[in-house]
């Protein structure tokens, strides 16, 4: 196991495998979309397994695959199989929308995908056409189903926005009431790719447990694994667990286990760093193994302590440009 020069275990890699995404989701994208990357400029699936076999020999034994949408980059599975196949990795989860899902649930469960986790901010299928800007909202209860029918972990990330899924909530967590699902409520962060800036958060990690204790008395906290994004709760009886996770007001770097490879092969050692390390251009200057070890390792060695304060600083100056769907979350 690695560890950086903080002393923390570097084992979780979030890989993006794509920047595009078929849903529109107003908090993460404009409506015309971002300026997708030209596919060149991505990593190959060649060069990402080269990534994951370097990295798993340094101890990463966690890979969650983001995006943008993980299932629009063509070719997705036959890769999932590969890394699967590789000892060291142990544990594969996904970020998805749930649009393109479905059909490929069988699949991931033969892979021995250990999670997914679900975008999804509302049931209402109105509500959904307006918040995601697509009429999908029936293909992704529809990969809700098969995830739960194959026994596959499932969270459901629903962003909580002022003015437009509130009235949502209460229904999104009451998907824990009947199948071992756990949902949970996210802090908007600004990160849309219009600049958009939040001088401060209505809906707070504190205001959304609120309103969620207020229809909910009985609801009681339970234990929070290590390295969890969220806090976590329970509805008595319910069989699955609702969970609060305070992505913009609260810093996850004390605990800080992971690492992100944007789509074009940049390793972000902090979810507020420009990037630290351009990989596809070291690869591609055929740099063998032990060279591309050892940039990560300098690169792992000079992690920011506390990238968020200084995005906290950096945020109250100058609003953010980048939209999620780059950063892959
Ligand atoms: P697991 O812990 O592996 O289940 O993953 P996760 O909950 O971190 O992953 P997911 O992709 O489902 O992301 C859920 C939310 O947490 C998204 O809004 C992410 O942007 C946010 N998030 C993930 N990592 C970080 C982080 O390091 N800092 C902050 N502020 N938010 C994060
Ligand atoms: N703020 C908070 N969460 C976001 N996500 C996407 N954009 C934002 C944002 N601006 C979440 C989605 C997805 C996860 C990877 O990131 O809900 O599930
Ligand atoms: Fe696509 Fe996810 Fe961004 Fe929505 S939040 S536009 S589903 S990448």
């Amino acid at each position: 196991m690695i560890y950086d020069n903080h002393g923390r275990p570097i084992n979780y890699l979030r890989l993006s495998v794509t920047d595009r995404c078929n849903l529109r989701c107003f908090y993460c994208m404009p409506e015309d979309g971002i300026n997708y990357l030209p596919k060149k400029e991505l990593l190959t699936y060649e060069e990402m397994f080269r990534l994951v076999k370097i990295m798993s020999d340094l101890g990463v034994s966690k890979i969650r695959i983001t995006g943008g949408e993980p299932f629009v980059r063509r070719e997705l599975m036959s890769f999932l199989w590969k890394i699967s196949e590789l000892g060291g990795v142990e544990q594969i989860h996904i970020t998805t929308n749930g649009v393109l899902t479905a059909p490929l649930v069988p699949e991931l469960k033969q892979i021995g995908i250990k999670s997914v986790n679900l975008s999804l901010d509302t049931l209402d299928r109105e509500n959904f056409r307006k918040i995601t800007r697509r009429d999908e909202l029936p293909k992704v209860l529809d990969c809700l189903e098969q995830l739960l029918k194959h026994n596959i972990a499932v969270k459901i990330n629903a962003v909580v926005m002022e003015g437009k899924n509130i009235d949502d909530l209460i229904p999104l967590a009451e998907l824990s009431k009947n199948a071992p699902i756990d949902v949970r409520f996210i802090e908007e962060m600004p990160f849309n790719g219009e600049g958009n800036h939040y001088p401060t958060l209505f809906w707070t990690y504190r205001r959304i447990l609120d309103l969620l204790k207020s229809h909910y008395p009985d609801m009681y906290k339970i234990a929070d694994s290590p390295n969890s994004t969220s806090y976590n709760y329970q509805i008595p009886h319910y069989q699955g667990t609702i969970g609060v996770i305070a992505a913009f007001t609260r810093t996850f770097c004390g605990t800080c286990n992971r690492i992100r490879v944007t789509a074009q092969g940049i390793l972000k050692t902090c979810l507020y760093d420009d990037g630290v390390l351009d990989i596809k251009k070291l690869m591609r200057e055929e740099a063998d193994d032990q060279a591309v070890t050892h940039a990560l390792l300098h690169a792992f060695k000079h992690r920011a302590k506390d990238g968020y304060e200084a995005e906290q600083k950096r945020q109250s100056h100058a609003p953010v440009t980048e939209s999620m769907s780059t950063i892959g979350g």
